[in-house]
């Protein structure tokens, strides 16, 4: 997520606070940042790939002084990290200057109706679309302007504003995604995020969707976007600044679980309208895929997790088979596959050893490559024929939660887009399969307020030391990433394992200090998943099932049960790594351990 800091007030020269304040967002990761301050009517702007710690040489204090003034750590989610990249975006006559957090879905369109108004454009940005759009309103009110531009923006936005004809106005704005005011004295910090300005003030507006700030030294408006006046309670923010990073959570992987709803959203944005799925920004021609008979995907870990449930949802929706491979042993296969195939790396990072390799193997013989990393302009993106992103954000928290997701919905995603080309399955079908993709993240919402009830389960298993995770088709890949999930943050044995496999071997684990995990969510197999859930008690197994909301059959033979919202099968594992999550976030907290930065782990092994 991109950071952004703006401040006008007493101070003749705001340089100081928009560096302070950007350094306080480094945490959320960031490619790219620049300033820009207001001073002889006129502004000035220092900008660059790269980190605060580059930019700083650049700003030459004497020129740079000024107020009021916006700062921006960039997270590139369109365009290649790049000096003309960066923000902040400067309108033709570079008289205003903006930086912005979020996705503008309908910038192309704008960008071409500006275009031909005579605007001009050095980025490939969807933000600078909004800085010419409040040009072009712009008649000397820069509150006006920016009131008129949101109006015609889709997607998320949060923005802030500056105008070298006004030396003594800050405008700001949000719609789905966040931005907060702090009230100093006759002046007024703009931030994405509290740690930004806890140095200056603790009183803090939270700005709601559709709000905007007009700020001067002596005061500041909110209004609605159609400028109806809006009175704000003021908070005073009681964190400390490590906590303020968290949002409030106690550690980064519970706020990076808890921004999941938000994550599919962000994943799904301008690739879902009227019932269709929007993917041609993947790059790929449509002739290939329509030709297309087979896939496979390679991944590591979690992703190769996430492997699964997009194999699951492309061979139900688009019929044709698909491969998941283990990047690690992939890449010493001889390179056997033949035909009509695309072959695909999942991989947050974009930078595991393990899947590059693969990916090149695949592509020196041939293959188109399509990868799915969260990290624009990473190895896997750069090299890779088709590219389709996830909009999870940076992941702070060594383990994949909140990235896993977003992958989860990236397969759903392509699997329906695939399946619209091929027409493999009815129009009728898919518009349901797409609605439901748009509840998802309510659904998750709604298991995310069951946090204390896993709480609880936590708290009951805390002393176990060996799990197994069980599952069945859909459901299979959940018990997997539960099983990784639980060894990786508490360090106790834990082991996925297809339920249909039991009889060939795990049940002789089962006693009474084996608790069983099962996927148990309504299915075509749930009687036979019922079944493994007897033979586990009648063994005098303990039972925790992840089970639909209502299904009182799972429940009577569970010892603990999660419930999560029904969702189609294909879907599920989505829903059901939720609980999984918390179970290990608990568990681990309750051992005393560092769920952050679990031993021995790295986020990104690129290494091999
Ligand atoms: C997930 O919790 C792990 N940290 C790990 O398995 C991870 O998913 C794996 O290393 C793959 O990383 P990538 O997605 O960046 O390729």
């Amino acid at each position: 997520m991109c950071g952004i800091v703006g401040y006008v007030g007493k101070k003749n020269n705001c340089t100081n606070f928009l560096l302070e304040g950007l350094k306080k967002l480094e945490y959320r990761g960031y490619d790219s940042a620049g300033i820009a301050v207001a001073n002889d009517r006129n502004l000035k702007t220092v900008k660059k790939k790269g980190f605060l710690r580059d930019l700083e040489p650049l700003i030459n204090p004497e020129r740079m002084k000024g107020s009021p003034g916006i700062g921006h750590t960039r997270w590139a989610t369109h365009g290649e990290p790049s000096d003309e990249n960066a923000h902040p975006h400067l309108s033709c006559e570079k008289r205003l200057a903006l930086v912005h957090n979020g996705i503008i879905e309908n910038y192309q369109e704008l960008k071409q109706e500006l275009k031909l108004k005579g605007h001009h454009f050095t980025s490939q940005t969807d933000t600078e679309v909004i800085v010419h759009l409040i040009e072009e309103h712009y008649q000397g009110d820069l509150y006006d302007a920016v009131k008129k531009g949101v109006k015609e923006l889709r997607g998320s936005f949060a923005i802030a504003v500056i105008s070298a004809d006004d030396p003594d106005l800050l405008v700001a704005a949000r719609y789905d995604s966040p931005l907060v005011v702090g009230i100093g004295k006759n002046e007024y910090f703009i931030a994405s995020d509290i740690p930004a300005i806890l140095k200056e003030t603790r009183k803090v507006i939270i700005l709601e969707d559709g709000e905007i700030v007009k700020a001067k030294p002596d005061g500041i408006t909110i209004t609605d976007f159609d400028g109806n006046l809006i009175e704000k309670e003021i908070t005073e923010i009681t964190w400390d600044a490590e906590a303020a990073e968290k949002g409030g959570y106690e550690d980064f992987m519970l706020k990076e679980i808890h921004e999941q709803p938000q994550v599919i959203l962000n994943t799904m944005r301008g690739r879902v309208k009227e019932a269709k799925i929007i993917l041609d920004e993947i790059g790929l021609p449509r002739e290939l895929l329509k030709r297309l008979e087979r896939m496979v995907i390679v991944a590591c870990g979690t992703s190769y997790y996430a492997g699964l449930v997009m194999r699951n949802a492309v061979e139900l929706f688009a019929k044709i088979p698909v491969d998941v491979e283990i990047s690690s042993e992939f890449r010493y296969r001889p390179m056997l596959i033949d035909g009509r195939v695309l072959v695909v790396g999942i991989t947050q990072s974009g930078e595991t050893a393990d899947t590059l390799v693969s990916l090149r193997q695949a592509k020196r013989v041939g293959f188109p490559i399509l990868a799915i990393p969260n990290v624009i302009g990473s190895s896997a993106a750069r090299e890779a024929d088709g590219v389709l992103y996830t909009h999870a954000g940076p992941e702070i928290g060594v383990a994949a939660t909140k990235t896993m997701t977003a992958q989860m919905v990236a397969g759903f995603l392509f699997a329906l887009y695939l399946a619209g080309i091929k027409k493999t399955i009815s129009d009728e079908r898919r518009e349901k399969f797409i609605k439901e993709l748009l509840k998802l993240p309510r659904k998750v919402e709604a298991i995310l307020d069951r946090e204390d009830e896993v709480k609880q389960m936590a708290k009951k298993y805390k002393n176990y030391n060996n799990f197994l995770f069980l599952g069945r088709t859909y459901g299979l890949p959940a018990a997997y990433e539960g099983a990784l999930k639980l060894k990786e943050i508490t360090y106790v044995h834990a082991e996925g394992y297809p339920a249909g496999e039991m009889k060939h071997g795990p049940i002789a684990l089962i006693d009474e200090n084996v608790p069983v995990v099962f996927i148990a969510t309504k299915g075509e197999v749930q009687d036979k998943i019922i079944s493994n859930m007897e033979e586990v008690k009648a063994r005098k197994g303990k039972i925790i099932a992840i089970a639909t909301e209502g299904d009182k059959k799972v429940a009577d033979l569970a010892d603990d049960v999660i419930y999560v919202p029904w969702t189609f099968e294909a879907y599920t594992p989505l829903l059901a790594v939720v609980p999984l999550q918390l179970f290990t976030y608990y568990t681990g907290k309750l051992r005393g351990l560092n769920v952050d930065q679990p031993r021995n782990l790295a986020k990104s092994v690129t290494v091999e």
